[in-house]
């Protein structure tokens, strides 16, 4: 099959949910409108909170969307595993398909390993993937009904674990909208185990297998207190991020190896020539960031990353500033000019890392 770009992989999810009968929506703004509890849009269903609380109404039940993400503060913040591991990013896009109570757990379980599986659209080996459902707490019951829906569509039971809050429960924030889920792995293989002469089973192995799709089933609003109120009908949220399946469809072992990367990490290996040239990018990144000393590797994914964070929010309102929304930016700014100085960069040079400079 031939290799889809990220901009294809991004249409073909939403043209998929756009066959299911779901609005194609645009994505909000980073700076979340009329919402105190969050300092950035952190998820797909963040637009739609007043939708799943029933205080809001709109002509359409089932929507699809790629929402511009950024983790660096609040509930939700990787900003220090940036750079040290494959898969995170500050800013990154979430693909997500959403129902206010039309659709629930079934046909959300059947789009999903239809959209992932089938031949016609994404075409993942089923055997490269796993499935989890809540275990069940105290104020929660296990989710049978995913586990019955996943063997539905022909996941076999020893493909489906069973996993606590920290994994299956999502929320939004402290308080919102929240529910048990139902997560998708893929198996990168021992190629990218944490030791690749141990072959751990799902789930021990973090580096090997990936969350790929969490399925969200919104059930509850939860107050400050943590109490759990039944919302006032069941829907769907889920977050899949470009930027990981991007990876997956395209071979790739690291999110910084696929399209939406390679020519920022190109542009930073130009800049900081005295440590990585383009011509050694040139016989594969991820031969050349092998090479690379693992500092240099990583300050170069910092800076691609951060500058796509930076831009993003600039480009959306946000301005460096001593506390807030702003102060974040500027930590940002801040770590992605350190990472520079350590790649010998003494000039700015952040604002000419672009995808379109390498010659
Ligand atoms: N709202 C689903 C997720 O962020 O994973």
């Amino acid at each position: 099959m031939q290799v889809r770009s990220g901009n294809e992989i991004r249409e073909q999810f939403l043209r998929f949910f756009e066959t299911k009968g779901h609005r194609r929506v645009h994505s909000s703004s980073l700076v979340p409108a009329n919402d105190p509890t969050l300092l950035f849009t952190n998820a797909g269903m963040n637009q739609f909170k007043d939708l799943f609380l029933g205080a809001e109404r709109r002509d359409y039940s089932r929507a699809t969307t790629s929402q511009k993400c950024v983790r660096a503060g609040g509930k939700h913040n990787d900003l220090e595993n940036v750079g040290f591991t494959r898969r995170h990013h500050t800013f990154f896009e979430m693909l997500g398909n959403f129902s206010f109570g039309d659709y629930f757990k079934r046909e959300a379980i059947q789009y999903a390993w239809e959209l992932l599986t089938s031949k016609e659209w994404f075409g993942i080996d089923p055997a490269k993937l796993y499935v989890t459902i809540f275990e069940g707490d105290a104020s929660v019951p296990r989710d049978s009904e995913a586990y019955q829906y996943w063997l539905e569509v022909g996941v076999p039971e020893e493909r489906i674990f069973e996993l606590g809050v920290k994994d299956n429960f999502w929320a939004m924030g402290e308080t919102g909208p929240c529910g048990p889920c139902s997560e998708i792995y893929y198996d990168f293989g021992r190629e990218a185990a944490e030791d690749p002469s141990v072959d751990k089973p799902f789930p021990e192995d973090e580096q090997r297998y990936v969350e790929i799709w969490n399925l969200v089933f919104m059930q509850f609003d939860r107050a400050g207190d943590g109490t759990l109120t039944p919302l006032p009908k069941p829907s769907i949220d889920t977050g899949m991020g470009l930027e990981r399946i991007s990876c997956v469809l395209q071979g790739k072992l690291s999110n910084y190896e696929s399209d939406l990367f390679v020519p920022l990490i190109r542009r930073v290996a130009q800049l900081a020539n005295a440590k990585l040239t383009v011509n050694d990018l040139e016989g594969g990144l991820a031969e050349a960031l092998a090479v690379a000393d693992l500092d240099v590797a990583a300050s170069m994914r910092i800076i691609a990353d951060h500058s796509r964070a930076a831009t993003f929010l600039i480009s959306d309102g946000v301005l460096p500033a001593n506390e807030g929304r702003g102060y974040v930016l500027r930590k940002i700014i801040r770590r992605a000019i350190r990472h520079g100085r350590f790649l010998e960069q003494t000039e700015p040079f952040l604002f000419q890392i672009d995808r379109k400079s390498v010659v």
